[in-house]
């Protein structure tokens, strides 16, 4: 686990960002484009402000992967090259151990033996290995995405896998094998080479196999089908060998084939993927969010499919990404051009050729329309509809402006275009929203503010003020101030009580002693309540790394929660008592005695108003006397506390 640094694991799937004391990203479980995903390095978890998942290192992994507890620690022992020593497993075992990892054991089994018959065998290397070398790509290369060949057998694979020991179920579930008609089993990929396709931490979930026949009737890419672990739509062909670079460089290419990729990379730029055939997907364009916002299009140089492919490029705007292109001259793809200058100046093509996506589309499109009125004003609309996509309102107006001269056009009528369709635009999504909305934030302390505003800044600084998420439900006072005395054992039960008159002891302790005489009614509070008094009785002091790290996923989320917010130190108290506790950590024995005390207040609360209501129903009036003292009393107990209360806070 200390190995296992949350700001890596993370790192690997979100593009993080230093703000403030935490590091902040795109939160990968839910769409968003502005960072609600923080990262603690010190308290090694994280946590949405958004969607409220959180969690450390492995719950990470868990979520992100869909991946059991077991397979999670398996995955970060192998990303730091930790060996896991495991009982040798029973044929029983074996035979229970999901399905899903067989699938990638075969697929990886099969890729194993692709690569094998490329350098090993006479027919892969006359055959494979030469056509590969013609086409000019380096042996480094080949090796790096482990490129292969299936001989032009019907069935070695699945007789090789078999042989192996791994169950035809498997090799049919990855399309690897096929069954015919007369229930004949042959491989899927035959006298091709072969591209295996990772998914972005490194395993290989299927293939793409190219024939090296010139008959034009032979497809030239076979492809595996989907499969439990293969979804095309969420797959970037290359994204794991790239994703380092991406990061680094805070761009990504973006080419069409297998084959453009290994170019590209060739030519020693390897922040580079491919959609592999399928049209982009949002899915794919999220993908890549996680790594950069920047995405440059590698387009092929014939201008007709260039048109064509235009519009798919809005969904990426639309997303908050920037889109560059670079089109390469007639006839060439990135791979062909790349072998057809050579590396160096393919980099520098590159470099010199982006252009940004609008004004690129604005250019092929008016040099389309020639001086066509019609036609241009068409040209205008479907401009100002790409910039209407664009999420930031500043980018947009940059780009307004710069569309403005290209197509001669005012910028006022340019701006009331885009307003008209981001009005309409946004009446839409509020028609849309408005049915879900009631349901949609029902506990505002786990979900946090709406998106659009985030949490400020300091959230994370351990230091930091009071967040003021105001509790919405006023009914529901008693159960924050619950969950504010948990926050207050997680966060200071170890520190050190030296206030005046009271004895030295660790805070944890002081709280659990004096709220000794309080039921705690929110059942998840209670049982952390529970918890952290049988560790006191024992002679432990429960950590928050305890509670966060606990096998109970309701107390872990809890505790999560907890310790990555100024819960209840809420706006409704400060409003109440006119306080305002600048840091908490500073004035540590108000916070801990407000919160002890305004519990026990609220607890007081409730039992004047119970005795109210009993004394309103009670007939006897000899009864209602008895009921009646008992009020008087405990309403003197409540004044003391309020008393008490405005005499420790405000100080
Ligand atoms: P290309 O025809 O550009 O393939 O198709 P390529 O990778 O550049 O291959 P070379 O250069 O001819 O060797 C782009 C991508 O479209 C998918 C593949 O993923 C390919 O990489 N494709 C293409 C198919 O899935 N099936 C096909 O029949 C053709
Ligand atoms: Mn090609």
């Amino acid at each position: 686990m200390d190995t296992a640094r949350i700001e890596e694991v993370v790192g690997d799937f979100v593009h993080l960002k230093k703000r403030g004391t935490s590091l902040i990203g795109n939160c990968p479980f839910h769409g968003e484009k502005t960072p609600s995903f923080h990262v603690s390095v010190t308290k090694g978890i994280y946590k949405c402000f958004g969607c409220g998942k959180g969690g450390d290192s492995v719950r990470f992994i868990m979520d992100h992967e869909k991946y059991s507890y077991p397979e999670a620690l398996k995955f970060l022992a192998n990303k730091y090259n930790i060996e896991v020593e495991e009982t040798e497993l029973s044929p029983e075992a074996a035979e229970a151990q999901s399905a899903k990892e067989s699938l990638y054991i075969v697929s990886q089994y099969a890729a194993t033996f692709f690569v094998k018959q490329l350098w090993e065998t006479e027919e892969g290397r006359g055959i494979g290995l030469s056509y590969f070398k013609e086409r000019g790509f380096r042996e480094d290369i080949l090796k790096k995405f482990e490129v292969g060949y299936s001989p032009d057998v019907w069935d070695a694979m699945t007789q090789s896998a078999t042989h192996a020991g791994h169950k035809l179920e498997f090799l049919e579930a990855t399309g690897l094998s096929i069954k015919n008609d007369n229930g004949k089993i042959y491989d899927r990929f035959r006298g091709r080479v072969m591209f295996p396709i990772h998914n972005f931490t490194g395993r290989i979930i299927g293939f793409g196999g190219r024939t090296l026949k010139t008959d034009k009737n032979v497809p030239k890419y076979v492809n595996s089908p989907e499969s439990e672990i293969y979804h095309k739509s969420n797959v970037l062909y290359g994204l794991f060998h790239a994703k380092k670079a991406i990061r680094d460089l805070d761009n990504c290419y973006l080419a069409e084939g297998y084959a453009d990729v290994l170019s590209v990379h060739q030519a020693g730029v390897e922040n580079v993927v491919a959609s592999s055939g399928t049209s982009l997907t949002v899915e794919q364009i999220k993908l890549i969010g996680r790594f950069t916002q920047n995405i440059t299009i590698l387009f092929d140089g014939d201008a007709a499919g260039i048109k064509a492919s235009l519009r798919g490029l809005d969904m990426i705007l639309e997303e908050g990404l920037n889109v560059k292109i670079v089109s390469f001259p007639d006839g060439h793809d990135p791979d062909s051009y790349m072998h057809h200058v050579g590396a160096g100046a393919f980099r520098t093509y590159l470099e010199q050729n982006r252009k940004d996506f609008i004004l690129y589309k604005a250019n092929v499109l008016l040099k389309d329309a020639g001086t066509d009125p019609i036609k241009r004003a068409g040209i205008i609309r479907d401009i100002v509809e790409s910039i209407a996509k664009i999420p930031d309102p500043i980018k947009a107006s940059v780009f307004i402006r710069e569309s403005s001269s290209l197509l001669e056009i005012e910028e006022h009528i340019l701006l009331s275009e885009l307003n008209k369709m981001r009005s309409a635009k946004l009446k839409k999504s509020f028609e849309g929203n408005h049915r879900v909305a009631p349901s949609s934030n029902p506990k505002p302390y786990t979900s946090g503010p709406p998106e659009p505003l985030g949490p400020p800044d300091d959230l994370w600084d351990d230091s930091a003020g009071p967040m003021g998420y105001e509790p919405q439900e006023p009914a529901k006072e008693e159960e924050y101030q619950e969950k504010e005395i948990v926050r207050l054992l997680l966060a200071f039960g170890h520190e050190f009580v030296n206030w005046d008159k009271i004895d030295d002891m660790y805070i944890g302790p002081f709280i659990m002693q004096n709220l000794s005489d309080v039921e705690f009614d929110d059942p998840l509070c209670k049982r952390i309540i529970d918890h952290y008094k049988s560790e006191i009785d024992n002679g432990r002091l429960p950590t928050a790394n305890h509670f966060v790290k606990h096998e109970d996923r309701d107390i872990a989320d809890l505790a999560i929660t907890l310790s990555t917010s100024e819960y209840a130190l809420s706006e409704n108290w400060l409003n109440k008592h006119l306080i305002y506790v600048k840091d908490e950590s500073m004035n540590l024995k108000a916070t801990i005695l407000g919160g002890i005390f305004h519990l026990k207040k609220r607890k007081v609360e409730k039992i004047l108003m119970n005795l109210l209501k009993e004394i309103k129903e009670e007939k006897n009036e000899d009864n209602q006397m008895i009921l009646m003292q008992r009020y008087g009393v405990i309403k003197g107990v409540e004044r003391e506390i309020s008393k008490f209360l405005g005499s420790v806070i405000v100080k």
